[in-house]
């Protein structure tokens, strides 16, 4: 049998990107992946089930984060707050105010989009003044429509007689028709081609009601974020978990958006799952005033081990090269990661400087040099002391901590250094407090009293946070993982069939065990043996249905990493080569490249614990 491996993978040449994402959704709901939320009933928009397969998937993904964040580091512990928080919450984090997108509507089918998210569009636009009817009903609103090049004027008109219908103007007649061809407008709506509305802010948050009463004094919404509950939560973890800032609080869990437009199937959903790191530091002056300057770090690469002196840049440097190094462990090289710089414009209210990093999807657009981008997988946001301070300004609670450390250094500084830090503190604040609104002489008055509070020892801490979601990383990994083999028998027949090529960390199951024959009992007892045995440590499939290459292919397209198979020569000893008769051993196969090696049951778990962790 000849194999032939053809990586069909995000980076492929044109012109197969959506092929591809096709594929991915169909062997995503064949294999129990995923599948469409409340598919029964026909689906609900921006809504994804994980099945089998999806669900431990998921749970690797999370688990290795929550062990690489919390576990394995001194210096981050976790929380599990709950989805539906105090409202007062969202006002202070600003999601009341500003978490919109702008929205604008088609008039005729009432569809919404989001007004930056409209492809560009060609064609000839057709303009009407109003129109009037045989009963004397009137309308002079106008309306416009943008159709094919080459398409009769009549259904421009059909269109624009139903707006006017809509409007109680009978059978009526259009009135100052004229048409334009227009180049790569992004004013049209992309189904009916009728001009958009004006675009209009629309919150994203998904609003419930406390209690029985449906009144707007017992609004809540579910949250958009998983980030607030840690900062909310700050002052308690803080003083039960006997942490000292720098230290960060992880969280995973749900969270919601009423997406506009969801889209590029699980990528942008209305319920997904982050993975947040909130990672407290200390302000620039206060290290200056602890360390005598501030460490300066290469722009780019990994800046080592984390060091007193860090300020706010080295960390963020820091956090955004640990996260790569973290999608580089569970099989998603860097060639494959991209980086977007977030300009001033884009940045949200409350960061200082983001860099997101991100992967190249299959749908994801080539610019002019025919370079891929990718979209964001995650944010890694350098949010100052924003949140804090305005936790502390809505629930009126102190949110800052004292810091002997800065206190007894503080003393010992020169009275110019004492000066310079003091007033660049006292800035920064001031710039903070004069932004929320505060009149002039309080935000001067407060800013007085929290840069006279630094020199105490106390501040309130700067985050970096490093802003994860897991639904678009399950996507990553599986357009990563997604190959296809074409095989070709001895009698010329071809077959391609799709292999997941899933790091073995991530894998949903990490071995697959069969017996060769399953009406063997001796071969069952060893091979259920063996699956007892491991799993203790580690999720497996056990498969004793069909051939033994369609097991293997069934496990491929599972994207498990290794079979093994009990066969005679498991008891009979092997029977030629360098370790010929000896017992007790079974086949391992490998998933990427078929290879098969023979390994003693004895030494099996010690084989593969290693490379499944
Ligand atoms: N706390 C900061 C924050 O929430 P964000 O950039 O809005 O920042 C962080 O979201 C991550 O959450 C994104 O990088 C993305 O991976 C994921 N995410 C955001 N909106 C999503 C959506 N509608 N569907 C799936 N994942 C989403």
């Amino acid at each position: 049998m000849l194999l032939a491996l053809t990586k069909t993978a995000n980076f492929m040449a044109e012109p197969k990107a959506n092929e591809l994402m096709e594929k991915i959704v169909s062997l995503c709901k064949r294999r129990g992946f995923i599948f469409q939320s409340s598919e029964i009933y026909g689906g609900i928009n921006g809504f994804w089930d994980y099945g089998p397969l999806g669900a431990e998937l998921k749970r690797n993904v999370k688990d290795l984060w929550w062990t690489s964040m919390t576990r394995f580091r001194e210096d981050v512990v976790g929380l599990e707050a709950t989805i539906i928080m105090h409202p007062q919450i969202w006002k202070a984090s600003g999601h009341v105010e500003t978490f919109a997108d702008m929205m604008s509507e088609c008039p005729l089918t009432k569809k919404r989009v989001r007004t930056d998210q409209v492809d560009p569009q060609t064609g000839i636009a057709y303009f009407y003044t109003g129109a009037g009817s045989a009963d004397g009903a009137t309308s002079t609103e106008t309306f416009s429509v943008l159709i094919a090049v080459g398409k009769p004027p009549e259904s421009a008109r059909k269109s624009a007689a139903q707006f006017y219908e809509m409007r109680g103007v009978k059978s009526p007649e259009l009135q100052g028709e004229r048409s334009e061809k227009i180049e790569n407008t992004m004013l049209y709506h992309p189904e009916s081609g009728v001009r958009l509305t004006e675009p209009r802010p629309f919150n994203l948050m998904f609003k419930t009601f406390v209690g029985p009463v449906e009144s707007e004094e017992n609004v809540a919404y579910l949250r958009p974020e998983t980030a607030q509950a840690i900062f909310a939560q700050f002052k308690n973890i803080h003083e039960t978990s006997r942490q000292k800032v720098p230290f960060g609080i992880a969280q995973v869990g749900k969270a919601f958006r009423n997406e506009v437009t969801p889209r590029n199937y699980t990528f942008r959903s209305r319920e997904f799952e982050q993975m947040e790191l909130e990672f407290f530091i200390k302000p620039d002056e206060a290290v200056e005033a602890i360390h005598g300057t501030v460490a300066t770090v290469p722009s780019t690469g990994h800046p080592g081990e984390p060091q007193p002196n860090w300020g706010w840049q080295a960390w963020h440097q820091y956090w955004v090269e640990e996260r790569v190094a973290f999608y580089e462990g569970i099989g998603l090289s860097r060639q494959t990661l991209g980086f977007h710089v977030q300009t001033p414009e884009e940045l949200a209210h409350y960061a200082r400087a983001t860099v997101d990093i991100l992967y190249k999807f299959p749908f994801s657009k080539k610019n002019e040099q025919g370079e891929m981008a990718g979209e964001e997988l995650e944010g890694v946001a350098a949010r100052s002391d924003f949140d804090l301070s305005q936790h502390e300004r809505f629930s009126g609670k102190q949110m800052g901590v004292f810091d002997e450390e800065l206190r007894a250094a503080w003393g010992k500084l020169d009275e110019e250094k004492k000066k310079d830090l003091w007033q660049r503190y006292h800035d920064a604040r001031l710039k903070y407090l004069t932004k929320t609104g505060l009149n002039a002489e309080k935000a001067a008055k407060k800013a007085k009293e929290d840069a006279d509070g630094l020199a105490k020892g106390q501040y309130i801490p700067h985050v970096i946070e490093p802003s994860a979601g897991v639904d678009r990383l399950i996507l990553a990994l599986l357009s990563n993982a997604y190959t296809e083999a074409t095989e070709t028998d001895d009698k010329g027949k071809t077959e391609t069939r799709v292999i997941l090529k899933f790091h073995p960390r991530v894998a949903p199951y990490k071995i697959g065990v069969m017996p060769l024959l399953k009406n063997k009992p001796d071969l069952v007892k060893k091979a259920l043996e063996i699956r007892d045995t491991l799993r203790q440590h580690m999720n497996v499939f056990y498969d004793d249905g069909g051939s033994i290459g369609r097991r293997y292919a069934r496990q491929d397209e599972a994207g498990t990493p290794f079979c093994v198979t009990v066969d005679f020569e498991t008891f009979e000893g092997i029977k030629d080569g360098a370790n010929a008769g000896e017992k007790d051993t079974v086949t391992i196969r490998h998933r990427d490249d078929g290879r098969q090696e023979r390994i003693k049951v004895s030494e099996l778990l010690g084989w593969l614990l290693p490379k499944v962790r």
